[in-house]
This record gives structure tokens, C-alpha cells and sequence, in this order.
């Protein structure tokens, strides 16, 4: 048994670095997948995401996507981990190749789609649904029943800044950058910079050379 305690001592002396690559690469990984998400290859963790998944919805993250949960992943210090809730059956969540998450909240009630290589800044949120119903008679009878919930689609190579609100039923075109902290409620074009609340385009993302 002694080498048992021996072999105890020497981990917990083991650099804090390396005990969170363990956490990251292991136990991270294993809670997702435990939790039913399909994970690509060379997908990376740090700290553990808070994943929420109905039985009958999918959550899929693709080649080298990066979920950073921890709050020192990211210089802002990030409140809170990333949330992936895939709430309603046959809802969808889908992470295209190389996309990067920093603490930010994606809720499907029905579908949010990501393109390869986006980009969401810190604590952004994407929610395809309103929650409750905006009749109060309806949310006197159920607070949840009947909210409205339309799928999103985020391009690929999309660039969303810290702290922006993406709302149900909006798509957003290919190299679109939104502003920090914008609250976007309508489609976005490709290439458009769109900022404040609510979205309005402040310029346009790929520069006349
Ligand atoms: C949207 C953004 C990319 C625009 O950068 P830019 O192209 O250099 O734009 P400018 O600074 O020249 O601003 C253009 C106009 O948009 C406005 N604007 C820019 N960013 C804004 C924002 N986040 N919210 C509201 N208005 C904004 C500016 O005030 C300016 O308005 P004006 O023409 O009336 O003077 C940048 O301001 C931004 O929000 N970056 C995101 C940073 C971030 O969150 N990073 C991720 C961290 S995890």
C-alpha cells in the first residue's frame, strides 16, 4: 500500500498545469461525450462546458473545435463555461470544423448551426427561442409552453464579438463581424460589420486593398 501513497504524493505535487491538461483532455472530454455529444477529431477543451442535452436532440462539435470554460481561458476572465443546450426533442446544435467558443451560451429549442473556422467571443449568447410566450394569459397557464422558436444560421469565418445577443430566426452571411455587445435581432449579409442594439451594419468586414 505504501507505494500506492507514494505514488499519491508525487501526482499532487505534479505543476497545476499539468493537472488541468489531465482535467481538460480527459475528464472534459469524457463528461461530454457521456452527455451524448458527438464529438470530431482533435476537439479541445479547457475546463468543463455545461452541456444540457434533451434525449432526442443532437449536439455535434466538428474537427478542432475549441471550448474555452474556465474563466482564465480568456483575458476578459470569463464568468461563466461554455453552455450547449439542445433543449426540445429534434432540436440540433451543430459546431462546424475549427470553431472557437469562450464562455458563451448556445440554447436550441429547435436548431443553431455554426459554420467552420467562427469565431464567439466572450459570453456571447445564441438563443433560438423566446423562452415563454408573449401573451401573459399563456404564461399565466404555463410559463414555458407555446414560446415562439425559429433555427439559426451563423456562416462560416463569422467573427462574433464579446457579449452579443444572437436572436431566433436569424442567419448571418459568411465573414460577417458583429460587434461587441450588439444585439441582433435580423439577417446579417456576408461581409457586413453589423453593431449595437439594435444590429444596425457599421461598415463592411473585408477591407478595399
Ligand atoms: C464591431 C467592431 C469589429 C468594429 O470595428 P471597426 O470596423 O474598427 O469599426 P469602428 O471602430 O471604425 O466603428 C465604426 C462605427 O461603428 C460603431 N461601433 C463599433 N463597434 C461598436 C459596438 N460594439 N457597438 C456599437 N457601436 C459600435 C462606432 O462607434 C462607429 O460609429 P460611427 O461611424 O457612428 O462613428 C469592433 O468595434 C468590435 O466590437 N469588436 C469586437 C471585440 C470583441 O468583442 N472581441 C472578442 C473578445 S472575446
Amino acid at each position: 500500500m505504501r507505494w500506492f501513497w507514494s505514488l499519491l504524493g508525487r501526482m499532487c505535487r505534479l505543476p497545476r498545469s499539468l493537472w488541468r491538461r489531465a482535467v481538460d483532455g480527459f475528464v472534459a472530454s469524457l463528461i461530454v461525450k457521456s452527455r451524448g455529444v458527438v464529438c470530431g477529431k482533435r476537439v479541445r477543451f479547457e475546463g468543463v462546458p455545461v452541456i444540457v442535452r434533451n434525449c432526442r436532440a443532437s449536439i455535434v462539435l466538428g474537427d478542432n473545435v475549441v471550448l474555452r470554460s474556465r474563466p482564465s481561458s480568456n483575458v476578459l476572465h470569463l464568468a461563466h463555461p461554455c453552455t450547449l443546450a439542445a433543449v426540445e426533442p429534434g432540436a440540433k446544435i451543430a459546431l462546424g470544423d475549427g470553431v472557437g467558443m469562450s464562455g458563451a451560451t448556445l440554447v436550441a429549442a429547435c436548431g443553431i448551426e455554426i459554420g467552420d473556422q467562427t469565431l464567439i467571443g466572450a459570453e456571447a449568447v445564441i438563443v433560438d427561442t423566446d423562452f415563454h410566450p408573449l401573451d401573459p394569459a399563456m404564461r399565466a397557464l404555463d410559463q414555458t409552453a407555446g414560446a415562439a422558436s425559429r433555427p439559426i444560421r451563423v456562416g462560416k469565418h463569422v467573427f462574433i464579438g464579446a457579449r452579443a445577443i444572437i436572436l431566433k430566426g436569424v442567419s448571418i452571411g459568411d465573414g460577417a463581424v458583429v460587434g461587441a455587445g450588439a444585439v441582433v435581432t435580423k439577417d446579417v449579409a456576408g461581409g457586413d460589420i453589423v453593431a449595437g442594439n439594435p444590429a444596425r451594419v457599421a461598415g463592411t468586414a473585408v477591407r478595399a486593398s
